[in-house]
């Protein structure tokens, strides 16, 4: 079966559908081992950000995979405190330092704070100009977010990374971005765990000889989202890389998203306080 494992960004950088996010994943020896497990089982996104303060491993972890960089696409993120023109630069510099790269592949502005990201965004597309970042991003930003930035910008965000799971499928959201031509990036795509026991997924996935873990990621990838899951263990990393090989029906599809109850696990993008 073929399925299409890239996705071309509207600016031509080429994605890979799924990634290894590593929120939560401990500096050290954690996320050296994540990161090498993950590029040596075939992954080539690795999904961090200056707040989950890992990058200095997340290099590290490269380096020790044997891949080279130019087949890696990373990501990182611009975080809240260090939002403004000026800092923004700082931020940025500061995170490839700790990676140890000399480009990344995405930047991100990590949550829409109020009064402030329109100046990061600024700063944001000279970094893309500079071609330090390969393409540059949002994350958690709501339609009206959007809208605000693209009133000043000269750069069209390529990618949202928003919550999006089974019991949050944000299509209204996932629908306005298409039509702007942003891709779409879940974040907590697994619910962070806790909706692998639902009975629906189990008895989907028993059809398919597959874990309700594997389905959630097949069912974002043929929903055209791209997809981060995390973990720190060897064979899970494994097992949700593991999604190439079946293809769920439009039934099932549609079963999964008939579990869509509104919920965040995480903040409301118009409603954090950090
Ligand atoms: N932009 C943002 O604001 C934002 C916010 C949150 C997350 N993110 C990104 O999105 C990534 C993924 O989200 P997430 O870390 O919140 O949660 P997630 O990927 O939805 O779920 C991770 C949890 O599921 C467990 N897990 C993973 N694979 C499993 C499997 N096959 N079977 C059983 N359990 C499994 C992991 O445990 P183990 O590790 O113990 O295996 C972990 O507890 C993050 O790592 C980060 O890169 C971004």
């Amino acid at each position: 079966m073929s399925f299409e494992k890239t996705k071309e960004l509207a600016n031509g950088s080429i994605i890979p559908r799924l990634g290894l996010g590593v929120w939560q994943v401990k500096d050290g020896s954690e996320a050296v081992d994540s990161v090498k497990w993950a590029l040596q089982a075939g992954y080539r996104l690795i999904d961090t950000a200056a707040a989950y303060k890992n990058e200095a491993s997340v290099g590290e972890g490269i380096r020790a995979s044997g891949i080279p960089r130019e087949e890696i696409f990373i990501t990182t993120k611009l975080w809240n405190a260090d939002q403004g023109y000026d800092s923004t630069f700082k931020a940025f510099n500061e995170s490839l330092d700790k990676l140890g790269l000399d480009y990344v592949d995405l930047y991100l502005i990590h949550w829409p704070v109020e009064g402030k990201y329109k100046e990061s965004w600024r700063a944001m597309e000279e970094i893309y100009q500079s071609g330090r970042a390969k393409a540059i991003g949002v994350s958690n930003f709501h339609e009206h977010h959007i809208e605000d930035i693209l009133k000043e910008a000269s750069v069209v965000p390529m990618v949202d990374q928003i919550e999006i799971h089974p019991t949050l499928t944000q299509e209204p959201l996932r629908k306005f971005l298409a039509e702007h031509k942003i891709a779409v990036e879940a974040w907590s795509p697994l619910g962070q765990g806790k909706i692998l026991e639902n009975p629906t997924l189990v008895e989907i996935g028993e059809k398919y000889n597959k874990t309700a873990a594997q389905v959630i990621i097949r069912w974002h990838l043929q929903s055209d989202i791209i997809v981060i899951p995390k973990s720190v263990h060897e064979d899970r990393i494994k097992q949700n890389f593991d999604v190439f090989d079946f293809e769920l029906t439009d039934e099932d599809i549609n079963r999964i998203d008939a579990l869509n109850t509104n919920e965040r696990l995480g903040p409301d993008p118009d409603n954090f306080d950090f």
